[in-house]
C-alpha cells in the first residue's frame, strides 16, 4: 500500500497571537486532488503556509506527517526538498535573481545535484510555451513588473519545473482572464499523475474544469467543517457558503 502523501491531524495554529486554525484533520493520498473552498479570512492560506513552515506561523498543536514522516519541526526548505509545493495567493517580486536562474536554483537545491544546463533550457522552453509565456520572460527578474496574471503563470512554471510529490495552489486563478484560466487549469492537469497531488485552495471554479476532484473540503473558523465530493462545489457556487455552514 502507498504512503499518504500528507496526514494532518488535529492542527492548531496561531499567528501575532491569535488563533486561527482550531483542530484541522486532513488526509491527502498519492493521486487526489482535494479542493479547499471557504469564506475569507477562514484560514485556508494559513493552513498552506504552516504545511510549508512559514516561520510567522506557530503551531500549537497536532501534528503533520509527510510521507509518514513528521515534518512540523523542519524548515521550509527542507519540507521543499521533501517534495512540498506553495504556489502563492500573492507572488513576491525578487529584485536582482531572474526567473531562469531561480528555477535553476531551486532545481539544484531540491535535487542536490548539479543542473545540466542545456536538457534545462530546452525543459524551461518546453513549459514556458505550453503555457503561453514569451521565452524573454525567463531573463526578467523574478516576477519583478510582471502583471497578476503573469505571476501566477511563473508560478506554475515553478510548479511543471519542481514537479513536486504536493502541490499546494494558493488561489491560482485569481485575476486570471478567462483563456490564462483554461490554460492553467490544462497545465495543471498535465501535471497531476497517479503518485502526486494536489491541494487547490480557491473561489471561483473555473480552474476545476480539466481537474477532477476528489474531495472538497469547505474551511470556516478554522476548522474543515464540511467535506464532500466535486458537487459540493456546485452547492456552493449556487448557494454560498452560509447553505453549507448551517
Ligand atoms: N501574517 C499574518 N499576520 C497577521 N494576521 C494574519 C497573518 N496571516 C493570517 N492572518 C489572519 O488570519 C486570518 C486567516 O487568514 P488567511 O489568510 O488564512 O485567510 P484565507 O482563508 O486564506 O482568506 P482569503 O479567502 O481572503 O484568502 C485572517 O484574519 C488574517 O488577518
Ligand atoms: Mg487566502
Amino acid at each position: 500500500m502507498q504512503k499518504n502523501i500528507l496526514e494532518i491531524k488535529e492542527l492548531s495554529a496561531s499567528v501575532e497571537g491569535k488563533s486561527i486554525l482550531k483542530g484541522v484533520n486532513l488526509t491527502i493520498r498519492p493521486g487526489e486532488v482535494h479542493v479547499l473552498m471557504g469564506p475569507n479570512g477562514a484560514g485556508k492560506s494559513t493552513l498552506a503556509n504552516v504545511i510549508m513552515g512559514d516561520p510567522r506561523y506557530r503551531l500549537e498543536g497536532g501534528s503533520i506527517l509527510f510521507e509518514g514522516e513528521d515534518i512540523s519541526g523542519e524548515k521550509p526548505d527542507v519540507r521543499a526538498r521533501k517534495g512540498i509545493f506553495l504556489s502563492f495567493q500573492a507572488p513576491e517580486e525578487i529584485q536582482g535573481v531572474t526567473l531562469e536562474n531561480f528555477l535553476r536554483a531551486s532545481r539544484g537545491a531540491c535535487t542536490g545535484k548539479p543542473v545540466k544546463v542545456l536538457p534545462f533550457k530546452r525543459e524551461l522552453q518546453r513549459n514556458m510555451e505550453e503555457l503561453g509565456m514569451d521565452a524573454s520572460y525567463a531573463k526578467r527578474y523574478l516576477n519583478v513588473g510582471f502583471s497578476g496574471g503573469e505571476k501566477k503563470k511563473s508560478e506554475i512554471l515553478q510548479l511543471a519545473m519542481m514537479n513536486p510529490k504536493l502541490a499546494i495552489l494558493d488561489e491560482t486563478d485569481s485575476g486570471l482572464d478567462v483563456d490564462a484560466v483554461k490554460l492553467i487549469s490544462e497545465n495543471i492537469a498535465r501535471f497531476r499523475n497517479e503518485s502526486n497531488a494536489m491541494l487547490i485552495i480557491t473561489h471561483i471554479t473555473k480552474i476545476l474544469q480539466n481537474l477532477p476532484a476528489d474531495y472538497v473540503h469547505v474551511l470556516a473558523e478554522g476548522k474543515i467543517v464540511r467535506t464532500g465530493d466535486a458537487s459540493l462545489v456546485d452547492t456552493i457556487v449556487q448557494e454560498g457558503f452560509s447553505a453549507v455552514l448551517k
